[in-house]
């Protein structure tokens, strides 16, 4: 599968089977992201790999899903991540704008996961503070997002926008993603 064809297919995944991903599996994820590109190459931001049960479910409890189908878009008992990466910056290092880096980070992580058939969220509806406190994580490293991640157990499609960019799901319980159009977009 070609680049354009693997970001064409790829969907944000909110139904996981329960299989646990390998921590190596987890590193070669962050690895993707330190290879990313940064601003002045000051590769500020930092990750913390979540994979044991206890804390996945803590943070679980810390995350919202899917707000315009809720709760219907919610993970079932059962269709839960199986893995967290949480995405900060240290502070220590730069102090401010980190949207560019975490973007190209993110979806480098992203990318490769889909790659490999590993399904992913990234979440900005989250509880930071709590997230925060469950890492333990000191004063400068600051919690950005975090990227739910499993073996996918559904596949979403993407579909031309009509009337609204809202997705939903179809007859089938398919997840249909609204995308706007080339012509749309073009300026
Ligand atoms: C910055 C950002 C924050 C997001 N936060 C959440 C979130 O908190 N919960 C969620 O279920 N999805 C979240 N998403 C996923 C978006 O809902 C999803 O990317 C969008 O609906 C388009 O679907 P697609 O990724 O399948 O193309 C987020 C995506 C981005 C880029």
């Amino acid at each position: 599968m070609n680049i354009y064809e693997l970001i064409s297919k790829r969907r944000t995944v909110r139904k996981f089977l329960p299989e646990k991903l390998s921590e190596d599996i987890l590193k070669k994820y962050v690895s993707a992201a330190r290879l990313a590109p940064s601003g002045a190459n000051l590769q500020p931001l930092k990750y913390k790999i979540v994979n044991d049960e206890k804390t996945v479910s803590e943070i679980f409890e810390c995350v919202k899903w899917a707000a315009y189908i809720a709760p219907e878009g919610n993970p079932k008992k059962g269709e839960e991540p199986t893995a967290y990466i949480a995405v900060c910056a240290d502070t220590d290092i730069k102090k401010e704008g980190f949207e560019g880096d975490m973007g190209a980070a993110v979806m480098s992580m992203i990318l490769l996961a889909e790659s490999e058939g590993v399904g992913s969220c990234w979440m900005q509806a989250i509880d930071y503070k709590k997230i925060s406190e469950i890492l333990k994580f000191p004063e400068n490293i600051k919690l950005l997002c975090v990227l739910a991640l499993g073996k996918k157990a559904e596949t979403p499609v993407f579909v031309d926008k009509t009337d609204s960019i809202k997705y939903f799901k179809d007859e089938n319980g398919i997840l249909n993603v609204p995308k706007r159009t080339l012509e749309e977009i073009l300026l």
